[in-house]
């Protein structure tokens, strides 16, 4: 486990570099004609203003915890390091299943990280390249060697299925990165984040503590407690304008230019977003990564799982430059430039003891959990 060095000890550079990668999907699809069944909309005018055809909805025994620790799993298992070898736990989520403990601290259990810090990051889509930039600096300043980086949701649950203006957006998921330190320049070259509170009341979702919800069980806006709502229109121009200037932004910080962008993952809210967002940058649409169509917005999980699926289809090669941006609620948006540098997927060879190692903690997991609560019991009996 990494240990923060004394001010003044001697330190060589570090590098925080993406050495693995993982999604999960729930297997349940709802299509734009299953939408259409009980709300006013219809398949043509879903796809035509958004892109989203269709999106994976989580089953009653799946939640944003168990979407976050399936894709964790495969990101150890790319990185091919153990539970134990991990410091640091960031889940960036808006649809933890509860305020305390966070889904961080389950992953941590379930996985066995006993090694690692673990807590939920509230940044709304933006979440996942926010906790990126955190994971990063801490492994560049020396007091973390290996981070996951997960960011999961469970939107559906969050939804008012009454509103068309919002219930055909979203979807379900979970993408996970394993970050770790490294002295090959490259990784994380820069990033910059965002938030305009002045704009909280144009997508929101009130929660446990809303003020207004003292009085009644409405939230912000006449908003239905624990359900998402949106000034669409608003998001919109949101969002086109920061797109652009802050991946311009992030670029000048990485001392690159626009043009050496060899792929964007941005977030996936609207295929038109980014269609704007290409035109004001000069790029190319195809240099942007879209699955929108078929997973809908997954908020916090739309950027590793779109980066996941780059990988999958080759559209990443060793010293490509990557640009991510999200973009959401708080009002909050985030820009970050990495030079890639890890090898292929093809080029990696998991280690047999490594990968059964990996397992063996998975199970232990389990006891250990039952250890302690037993543990916790016997003592609490004895006082
Ligand atoms: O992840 C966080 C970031 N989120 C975003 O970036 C989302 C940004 N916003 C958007 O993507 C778009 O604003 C939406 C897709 C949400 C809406 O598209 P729009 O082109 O802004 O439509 P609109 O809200 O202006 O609505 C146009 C019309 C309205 O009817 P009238 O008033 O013109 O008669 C709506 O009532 O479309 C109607 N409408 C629908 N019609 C059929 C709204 N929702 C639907 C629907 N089906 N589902």
């Amino acid at each position: 486990m990494a240990q923060s060095s004394p001010p003044g000890s001697e330190t060589t550079a570090r590098f925080a570099h993406i050495t693995g990668w993982g999604k999960a999907l729930p297997e349940q699809v709802m299509t734009n004609d299953d939408i259409a069944a009980f709300v006013e909309t219809n398949d043509d005018w879903i796809f035509t203003r958004t892109g989203i055809r269709q999106r994976h909805i989580a089953h009653e025994a799946e939640s944003t915890a168990t979407l976050a620790y399936n894709a964790a799993r495969q990101a150890l298992e790319v990185a091919d390091i153990l539970p134990t070898d991990l410091d640091m736990i960031i889940v960036a989520t808006s649809t933890a299943e509860h305020i305390f403990p966070s889904t961080a601290s389950q992953v941590q259990d379930w996985l066995n990280a006993s090694e690692a810090g673990a807590f939920d990051l509230s940044a709304a889509c933006s979440g996942f390249v926010y906790g990126l930039q955190l994971a990063a600096d801490s492994i560049r300043a020396g007091s973390t060697d290996a981070a996951l980086v997960i960011g999961a949701e469970t939107m559906s649950r969050i939804i008012d299925w009454t509103d068309r203006s919002t219930c055909i957006l979203f979807g379900d998921g979970a993408g996970a990165v394993v970050l770790r330190a490294s002295d090959t320049p490259g990784g994380v070259l820069s990033s910059v984040l965002r938030s305009d509170g002045a704009g909280g009341d144009l997508l929101a979702v009130p929660s446990v503590g809303s003020i207004d919800a003292k009085e009644s069980p409405v939230g912000v806006n006449g908003n239905q407690l624990y359900k998402i709502s949106m000034a669409g229109g608003e998001v919109f121009k949101f969002a086109t304008r920061v797109v652009s200037e802050s991946i311009e932004q992030a670029c000048r910080l990485a001392r690159i230019q626009v043009e050496d962008i060899d792929l964007v993952i941005p977030h996936q809210a609207n295929r038109r977003i980014l269609q704007a967002a290409a035109r004001k940058l000069g790029i190319d649409l195809a240099k942007f990564m879209s699955n929108v169509e078929r997973y809908g917005n997954t908020s916090a999980a739309s950027i590793p799982i779109a980066l996941c699926e780059a990988i999958e289809q080759r559209r990443i090669q060793s010293r490509d430059h990557i640009a991510l941006v999200g973009f959401g609620g708080g009002l909050t948006w985030a820009s970050m430039i990495i030079r890639w540098g890890v090898p292929k997927p093809s080029e990696q060879h998991g280690s047999l003891i490594k990968r059964q190692q990996r397992h063996v903690q998975y199970r232990l997991a389990r006891l250990r959990r039952l250890r302690r609560r037993m543990a916790r019991r016997l003592q609490s009996s004895g006082d």
